[in-house]
């Protein structure tokens, strides 16, 4: 036999990874904890070592979303398929959708909803600021909407979304509450039962310094119960939860969905042991430490953060308006070329206005806090021009 295309001479050369300092939206560094348990065997879904480990995943996650909620699972993708996967087995056509509109993720979720058929009421709030309980329950009240979507940690502009209460006002309407917690879950607080929220998803590579490629996802009883009496399937089988929950022993028993990515498993597995052994609180802490001095530093540097106001700053994510006579892309070039420092461009609203930096997980610390602000420091002064 002959092959009609050649072996490509680009694989003959050894792979070559460098190691940045990810200081960006996400992905975060790997811990060398989870880096190592991603080299370890593979093992097959319907092993019973690759079941306990599930059952491990499941515990850790329902720490880490403070939920006692029977189904929480990993889903075998990145936070954008946890958005899809939460819409999808909510939203049915003909349904209608609420949705803050103040950010990027506005965009991708409205974009799934309408796609899944689903009917999307948009609430116009100014990027850089959250959405209030008062203006949440009027388009609620208004609309009678299957569901309100709201970003927890809102990355696209810096913005933490307080929950409290919005769980409850929801369910006096009979609507569920959906809340991206990508950027945020682990490094600031989420009571996932306490504020009845009911499906948070939220991904492997941001506060847990897990590789990318896993959304956690939980939905309450509330959901579940919703999901259950759905006219119409999940739109998508990969996403349904009825049939992907079965695979993670949320109804009591276990069957094939598909092949599990394990090795990426392990990698979270130990990221959740960490988070368990340092302890939530102390977790959320020490990002709001770090954020805290990130923010005093780039003050100091005469920089100006997106967001006004200190109690609607997210920990994890900060937007940073552009100095002057300065435009994104040397910034993010000269950080990158001369320190090897990742940062992220703005997104969305933030595009061309600002750019952010990630404090997630063990990058929150003082040290790396630091570093940033000395390589900003640099950077003004010293940029490097397009070549
Ligand atoms: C990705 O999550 C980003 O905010 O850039």
């Amino acid at each position: 036999n002959t092959e009609d295309v050649r072996a490509p001479a680009s694989l003959e050369t050894p792979l070559s990874v460098p190691n940045k300092m990810l200081m960006a939206a996400g992905p975060s560094n790997l811990t060398p904890r989870a880096a190592q348990a991603g080299g370890l065997p593979s093992l097959g879904p319907m092993h019973p070592e690759t079941f306990r480990l599930m059952d491990e995943i499941k515990e850790g996650l329902q720490y880490a979303f403070q939920t006692k909620n029977p189904v929480t699972l990993c889903l075998s993708c990145a936070g954008h398929g946890g958005m899809e996967a939460a819409l999808a087995n909510i939203l049915e056509p003909g349904d209608t959708a609420v949705m803050c509109k103040n950010s990027f993720w506005f965009d991708r979720a409205s974009d799934m909803a309408t796609r899944q058929g689903a009917r999307v009421v948009p609430i116009d709030v100014k990027p850089g600021q959250p959405l209030t309980l008062e203006a949440a329950e009027e388009a609620v009240a208004k609309h009678r909407p299957r569901l309100l979507f709201v970003v927890h940690g809102e990355s696209s502009t810096g913005v933490h979304q307080s929950l409290e209460g919005f769980g409850a006002m929801c369910h006096k309407y009979g609507t569920l509450l959906v809340v991206d917690a990508v950027a945020s879950l682990g490094g600031t607080p989420l009571y996932t039962d306490r504020w009845e929220l009911d499906v948070v998803y939220s991904g492997s590579q941001k506060v847990f310094n897990a590789p990318p490629g896993l959304s956690p996802i939980t939905f309450s009883p509330r959901a579940m119960e919703h999901i259950q009496s759905r006219k119409t399937p999940c739109p998508v089988f990969y996403y349904d939860v009825l049939s992907i929950g079965d695979s993670w022993g949320c109804f009591g028993k276990r069957s094939y969905h598909h092949t599990l990515p394990v090795t990426l498993f392990y990698a979270l597995r130990e990221a959740l042991a960490l988070v368990a052994e340092e302890g939530l609180t102390a977790s959320w802490r020490r990002h709001q430490l770090a954020a805290q001095r990130l923010h005093d530093g780039l003050e100091r540097l005469g920089l100006r953060l997106l967001v006004e106001k200190p109690e609607h700053r997210l920990a994890t994510v900060t937007a940073v308006l552009l100095p002057d006579n300065m435009d994104w892309a040397t910034l993010l070039r000269t950080a990158m070329a001369r320190h090897a420092v990742d940062l992220s461009a703005g997104l969305g609203p933030t595009f061309g206005r600002a750019f952010r930096v990630g404090l997630m997980g063990t990058n929150a610390n003082p040290k790396a806090v630091d570093r940033v602000v000395n390589v900003l420091q640099d950077v003004i002064k010293n940029p490097i021009a397009a070549a």
